[in-house]
């Protein structure tokens, strides 16, 4: 097999793969029901555990993307005609919106300009006009760079209107902190391959206790069948009745991936990621492409920094990749042309990557 070049990932996932992640991943395919899988779902739980910082019991890593946590999140706790509110600050909170409308919920949009955030007010405010069953938010926006404060207070504004919070958590977890329990986040999701550096594959999910109550309360079954937790649950930790074949490779390196960052400590993982970013944020102030969201919610694992006058971005970034082997990402939407997006996730996320980016933009810029 020829295997293309071995690229420095600093985009927006997936990041790279830690030397022990990649040996996990060859070890031995095994059965979906072999005890030895059925033992390590069991180990894999207590981590992501305390990665989500959380006693959740029903807490999975799915077979699929985030986007499968998204929609399994949204498929077990809405039933058609619900009420679901979404606060979108950009792509991702736009694709919670549309997979709810999928669903059948009646949904409402609030809605901030690219590289905003809301304050907690005009989500109370969203929230007092009529009762929602779910709110939905994004914590880390992959499209603009921006970090959703106050998760706590907005949590506590939406159980108090009756209304449960789902987060996602797909380029916050492993990143910056992400406190389920602390912060009563009734459910989240995340993806293997930002933060936890591992393959692409698995979504990271948690129930907490007011969303099991509402999945247990549903009239209905849940639509998708791959995406039950309830049947998840059942060949995770209950009869381990067959589901569905899982990939014991992804498993392994994801149980890994967890062990690393876990070894490394969540806040040494979060001052690296933080530092790095500052680096990063400081270089390229110098270059002329600096950071697009202001510092009080810049996010340290995805930095959107503005093309400078007259630079063409997409140009800039084919000969990153093609001379420099560094992938770094477009802007999404109306940011496409104004915007580069570079991730700092996980295993990605070291000074001399920070330092290669640099000198090879400055090299490409006075071009
Ligand atoms: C915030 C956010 N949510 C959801 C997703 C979807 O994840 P995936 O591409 O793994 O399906 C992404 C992917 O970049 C994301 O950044």
């Amino acid at each position: 097999m020829n295997f293309p070049p071995a690229r420095i990932l600093l985009g927006p996932g997936p990041s790279m793969t830690h030397p022990r992640v990649l040996q996990a991943l060859s070890g031995p395919t095994i059965g979906h029901l072999d005890p030895c899988l059925l033992d390590l779902y069991a180990r894999e739980q207590n981590l992501l555990r305390r990665v989500f910082q959380t006693e959740n019991e029903w807490t999975f890593a799915l077979s699929g993307t985030g986007t499968s946590g998204m929609e399994a999140a949204l498929a077990n706790l809405i039933e058609a005609g619900d009420a679901v509110l979404v606060a979108v600050h950009g792509y991702f909170g736009a694709r919670l919106a549309e997979i709810a409308a999928r669903l059948g919920a009646q949904v409402d949009r609030i809605e901030r300009p690219l590289g905003e955030i809301f304050e907690v007010d005009e989500i109370e405010a969203a929230l007092r006009r009529k009762p929602y069953k779910l709110l939905a938010l994004v914590h880390a926006e992959t499209s603009t760079g921006a970090e959703q404060l106050h998760v706590a207070e907005i949590a506590e504004a939406a159980h108090r209107y009756g209304a449960l919070l789902l987060l996602d958590t797909v380029t916050s977890l492993g990143g910056i902190p992400v406190k389920v329990d602390e912060w009563q986040v009734d459910a989240a999701y995340s993806a293997s391959q930002k933060n936890l550096s591992a393959p692409a594959g698995l979504a990271p999910i948690t129930f907490g206790p007011r969303a099991r109550a509402a999945v247990a309360r549903r009239r209905t079954p849940v639509p998708s069948f791959y995406l039950d937790l309830n049947l998840y649950a059942d060949y995770w930790s209950g009869a381990h009745a067959y589901h569905h074949t899982a990939s014991s490779g992804l498993h392994y390196a994801l149980v890994e991936a967890l062990t690393i960052l876990l070894e490394e400590g969540l806040e040494s993982a979060f001052a690296r990621s933080r530092a790095n970013a500052e680096r990063l944020w400081a270089g390229l102030e110098q270059l002329g492409a600096p950071p697009f969201i202001p510092p009080a919610y810049r996010l340290p694992p995805l930095t959107t920094a503005c093309v400078p006058a007259g630079v063409d971005p997409h140009a800039v970034r084919a000969r990153l990749l093609n001379e420099y082997d560094i992938e770094i990402a477009s802007g999404f939407g109306a940011l496409k042309d104004k915007v580069w997006r570079i991730g700092l996730m996980g295993y990605s996320s070291r000074p001399e990557n920070v330092q290669k980016l640099l000198e090879a933009l400055k090299k490409l810029l006075a071009d």
